[in-house]
């Protein structure tokens, strides 16, 4: 028999609770799917009051597919390939002992990347909080499947077949420009390449059809002129973060937020500095090649 559990969705057309998970345990396949399901449905779900050691999340998210190692090695928590810090803590050395400035624009994980990842997973272990005890550093979510279903006939009918280029240089040239990302490596030949994806995304598991748009990431629409492409851009981009679509997560230590990176694109608000401490590890299920 499997464990009840309880699915709270949040008031926005994207997130939800889900209550009655004990993920370091041996979650038993009915419940498992169950989770799955809500993951899908909600695309960004939350489980809270966790107690999660590395191993127990990488075991648990494990099993939603294969786990992804991270690009960027120096933010691996220690010993691990596939669990990166995200942290505005400082080591001894006053470096930062993760990756800072994480989601700083509004994004899916890995557009740039010819296979993006398919789910991601943040555990908060630490959270800031300003002088009154509110959470800071919301994460904040949409559902691009939400949106492309509310689009207008027309524009659905413009968009259709139409292909884009994304890269991981167009986000940095996005960070930098809203000064962000100053402390980052340059990147390699290799994380520069471009890819292409089709503009609108059909999702593996549900068959949902998905925008697959960003102002950070996609550089151009093919077959348009680059004003036009960008005017596009632009339109889509704001559409899917129009009035109403937005759930915000407040965070509380102990959470395990897990989202499907092909139906909805996220941000972190950067609201807080030290000494007020964010620490979270990450962990991304691999994906397949966007059709
Ligand atoms: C990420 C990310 C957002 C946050 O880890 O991919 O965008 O709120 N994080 O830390
Ligand atoms: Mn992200």
């Amino acid at each position: 028999m499997s464990t009840q559990i309880q699915i709270i969705p949040s008031t926005a057309p994207v997130g939800a609770e889900v209550r009655g998970v004990d993920a370091s345990a041996n979650v038993d396949d009915a419940t498992f799917d169950a989770i799955k399901d809500a993951l899908h449905k909600y695309k960004a779900i939350v489980l809270r009051k966790q107690k999660l050691t590395p191993d127990q999340q990488l075991a648990f998210c494990g099993r939603f597919g294969t786990l992804d190692p991270h690009v960027l090695p120096q933010y691996l928590v220690p010993g691990y390939t596939q669990l990166v810090r995200i942290s505005n803590v400082l080591d001894d050395a006053g470096q930062p002992i993760g990756m800072i400035d994480a989601g700083r624009v509004w994004h899916s994980d890995g557009q740039f990347q010819a296979k993006p990842n398919m789910y991601s997973m943040l555990y908060a272990l630490e959270v800031p909080h300003d002088a009154a005890g509110q959470p800071l550093g919301a994460t904040q979510f949409v559902s691009t499947a939400y949106a492309y279903a509310q689009l207008p006939q027309a524009t659905r009918q413009r968009i259709e077949g139409l292909k884009a280029v994304n890269s991981l240089a167009a986000v940095y040239a996005t960070l930098k420009r809203n000064n962000v990302a100053s402390l980052r490596a340059p990147l390699t030949e290799e994380q520069k390449r471009e890819v292409v994806h089709p503009l609108v995304r059909t999702h593996p598991v549900t068959g949902e059809k998905c925008l697959y748009v960003s102002r950070a990431a996609t550089m151009r629409i093919l077959g348009l002129a680059q004003d036009e492409s960008d005017a596009l851009i632009g339109e889509l981009a704001d559409w899917c973060l129009r009035e109403g679509s937005i759930f915000t997560h407040q965070w509380q230590v102990g959470d395990l937020l897990m989202w499907d990176n092909c139906a909805s694109q996220h941000f972190a608000i950067g609201d807080y500095a030290l000494p007020q401490r964010r620490l979270m590890n990450r962990t991304t299920v691999g994906g397949t090649v966007p059709f």
